[in-house]
């Protein structure tokens, strides 16, 4: 999961990461507000999780309260490369002498974790990589040893970090690992880390992903979760355990098994080219249980998605056997009651003859039998286009 910046800043405060001071607003009148009570200059930032939100326009400088409503109501409703903004942070501006960039990650490729740092912050850390790659000092972090006060010292003055800032930006990578490691992040990335006027570093924008898997842990992570952003069929079945991602297409996809699902979105996309260009609407992996609660609610997902036409289940009985999905089957749609999409199953492997003969006898106006995957494709996406 990622962050939204004021996430992120909260987060940081936390572990002592020194931050601006600053509160979110989803009105104008809120950000008047806020800025009355911090006082002097203030900046008004769009809250989305996307970057180069300065460049587009979510990040203004208003000189009061007036002025931040103002700001705030030009940024409120704001499209920033398709995220519409819903709320701004509110916070005091910094006095920027210059501007770095520091972050902590996962670095899969090479199996440890990677601080990467450069003087050359505030604009984007890619294009610094690639036209100025000896301006971002990486270092590997060993998982066991993690940033003691050397270590931030060794990484800030590979980043080339004047002397003057040194110290600053040294305690705050201490800190700023401590939080990635408490908080089972995969990324925390501060960009523009800041040396002020007055010679303090201070994070001045924040973007962390928190590793989901980690949530076990973390009950504190539900909060975080931004409900707005969450496709509520995915939800659904999220608390049903079952893993559904949603498409853009028309052919609802039952399978057991990720290897077994993938390869049948590409087969129904290669059928449909026929019908149109008829696609996959959603898949849902009903992994090794089919029993009929699971088919139910499986089922019950997919054809709540109005874009799906027809629905394809495609079954390799292996451990689940496939008298066990097709008695699921028929009794998911005991449960349903009458469904009007139509519905191709394919049974194959462990059981199958067992489980078409289930289907055969039962007669549900909605499902049609087919024992090739290609052919059950076929169907689906021609019933879809019908
Ligand atoms: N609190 C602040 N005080 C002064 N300037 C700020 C403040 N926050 C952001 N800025 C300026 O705006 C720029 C963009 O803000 P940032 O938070 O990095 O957003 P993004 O990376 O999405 O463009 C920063 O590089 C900095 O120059
Ligand atoms: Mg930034």
């Amino acid at each position: 999961m990622d962050l939204f910046e004021h996430q992120a800043k909260a987060l940081f405060a936390t572990r002592g990461v020194p931050v601006p001071t600053g509160r979110t607003a989803t009105t104008p009148e809120q950000a008047r507000e806020i800025a009355a009570e911090l006082g002097g200059r203030v900046v008004v930032k769009a809250q989305v999780k996307v970057g180069g939100r300065g460049k587009a326009g979510g990040v203004k400088v208003a000189d009061g309260p007036a002025d931040a409503q103002e700001k705030a109501g030009a940024i409120l409703g704001m499209d920033i490369k398709g995220h519409t903004v819903h709320s701004v942070l509110v916070e005091q501006a910094s006095d920027i002498a210059e501007e770095y960039y520091a972050s902590f990650l996962l670095d899969r490729a090479n199996r440890t974790f990677l601080a990467m740092a450069s003087r050359e912050g505030g604009v984007e850390i890619e294009e610094v990589a690639v036209t100025k790659p000896e301006a971002l000092a990486r270092i590997p972090i060993d998982a066991l040893i993690g940033v003691d006060a050397a270590k931030a010292r060794e990484i800030a003055a590979a980043a080339q970090l004047p002397e003057a800032a040194l110290d600053g930006a040294a305690d705050l990578l201490v800190k700023l690992w401590d939080v990635f490691v408490s908080a089972d992040a995969t990324l925390v990335e501060v960009n523009p880390l800041i040396l002020t006027g007055d010679g303090h570093v201070v994070a001045l924008d924040g973007k962390v992903t928190l590793d989901d898997n980690a949530n076990f842990r973390h009950p504190e992570n539900a909060a975080l979760v931004d409900d707005s952003a969450i496709d509520p069929l995915e939800q659904k079945a999220k608390e049903k355990h079952l893993n559904y991602v949603k498409l853009e297409g028309e052919v609802g996809i039952i399978g057991n098994g990720a290897g077994l699902v993938m390869s049948t979105l590409d087969v129904v996309s290669y059928a449909g080219e026929e019908f149109g260009g008829m696609k996959p609407a959603n898949f849902l992996d009903i992994g090794g249980g089919a029993s009929a609660e699971v088919m139910a609610n499986g089922l019950s997902i997919i054809l709540s998605d109005p874009a799906v036409k027809s629905v394809f289940v495609n079954i390799f009985g292996g451990i689940t056997a496939c008298d066990a999905v097709a008695n699921g089957i028929v009794s998911a749609l005991g449960i349903l009651g009458d469904v009007s999409t139509p519905l191709v199953v394919r049974l194959d492997g462990n059981n199958a003859v067992e489980g078409r003969r289930i289907l055969a006898e039962a007669n549900l106006p909605a499902v049609t039998p087919v024992d090739t995957m290609d052919g059950a494709a076929k169907l689906a996406a021609q019933l879809a286009a019908a």
